[in-house]
């Protein structure tokens, strides 16, 4: 078994060892590495430290001592050192800095638009240059906007098509931008044409295709003599220039109003109107609920529905986008993923 002498020899033995490899270092890194071997918490002396149980309190007490001594004596060593190779690096002279200017810089992505504001200040420019406007309403509403004066009556079944969020005092964030066709009509006087982009909110259980937040462009056109085939037209025209659309088609559909109301349809993009899972096997995606404005709605914003006619629409923007750059999945637009934004 060991004596306390042959202890305090080993602990005089690490600094003699110390003291050689800390002054041999060639650089930091090496001198740091040598003073964790010798004096850090895994290090030599504490090695020892933990292999005196058998000793006596005292003889732990010397042992104690001396080897914080020699700690503080490599602590000295280890810092000394420390000076002279930081100033010896110091001094070298600037030739011998080995920059290598040949390395590429590190390259940062440029920004560009997310696809939902490419694309709707695309279908916007498309639009004024045919003359209409842009106008803004708030996104939450009054039932008023988003449904009386739209011909939806409060407790008429018609309401229930909109999955309705409603706020704890009475107003609801809009579940289409057809209220702004209402605080349009209030405010200016045809003949006009306008489009209205913005947020609109539903119940709706998140999946591929639906979310509960979405993106809608209005749009209304009031004139003396505005016709079903000025609706057809524009709309044609619109989805040609946006999505490339080759073959169109409009059904009946129910909006309370508009009168005739009607869905166009583009051939689905993606399997070329053969059929598949995204047009479910309809060959056809619907893209634009529109038709032309309703008497009663006209009689409530007070135009005259003898003297003036209209057309309007409502198209799902985020569903454009996806058909444009071929997404199949609304949410992965929302997500501020730039490994996906950066595609487009
Ligand atoms: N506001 C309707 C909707 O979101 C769409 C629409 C707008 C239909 C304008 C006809 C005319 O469901």
């Amino acid at each position: 078994m060991e004596n306390i002498a042959d202890i305090i020899k080993k602990i005089e033995l690490i600094l003699d060892e110390a003291s050689r490899l800390l002054n041999g270092s060639k650089d930091l890194n090496e001198l740091d590495f040598q003073f964790k071997i010798f004096a850090g918490k895994k290090g030599k002396i504490t090695e020892i430290l933990h292999n005196i149980h058998s000793f006596a309190p005292e003889e732990k007490k010397i042992i104690g001592s001396k080897s914080n001594e020699i700690k503080n004596k490599i602590e000295e060593i280890y810092l000394s050192k420390k000076n002279k190779l930081i100033s010896i690096e110091r001094s070298r002279p600037l030739s011998e800095n080995k920059i290598d200017l040949t390395i590429p810089g590190a390259s940062f992505e440029s920004p560009h638009k997310h696809p939902i504001t490419a694309v709707l200040e695309e279908t916007v420019n498309f639009f004024m240059s045919m003359g209409f406007e842009v106008v803004e309403g708030p996104e939450i509403e009054t039932t008023y906007y988003n449904f009386d004066a739209l011909n939806i009556p409060a407790n008429h079944p018609a309401r229930d098509i909109w999955d309705t969020f409603y706020l704890l005092n009475g107003l609801v964030p809009r579940t289409h931008t057809s209220s702004v066709q209402v605080r349009t009509m209030e405010k200016k006087s045809p003949p006009f044409r306008v489009i209205a982009p913005g947020r609109c909110y539903r119940y709706e259980s998140v999946d591929a295709t639906h979310l509960f937040m979405f993106n809608q462009i209005e749009g209304l056109f009031v004139d003396k003599t505005v016709r079903l085939s000025d609706l057809k037209g524009i709309l044609e025209a619109t989805v040609k220039y946006i999505l490339g659309a080759k073959k169109t088609r409009f059904r009946p559909a129910f909006y309370p109003f508009v009168e005739p109301g009607l869905d166009l349809d583009i051939e689905c993009v993606f399997c070329g109107g053969k059929g598949c899972n995204i047009c479910k096997s309809t060959g056809w995606i619907e893209v634009i609920p529109c038709g032309m404005v309703h008497p009663q709605v006209f009689k409530y914003v007070g135009i005259d529905p003898e003297k003036y006619r209209g057309f309007a629409f409502g198209m799902g923007f985020d569903r454009v986008v996806m058909l444009k750059y071929n997404i199949n999945d609304l949410r992965l637009l929302y997500q501020g993923n730039i490994d996906i934004l950066s595609q487009f």
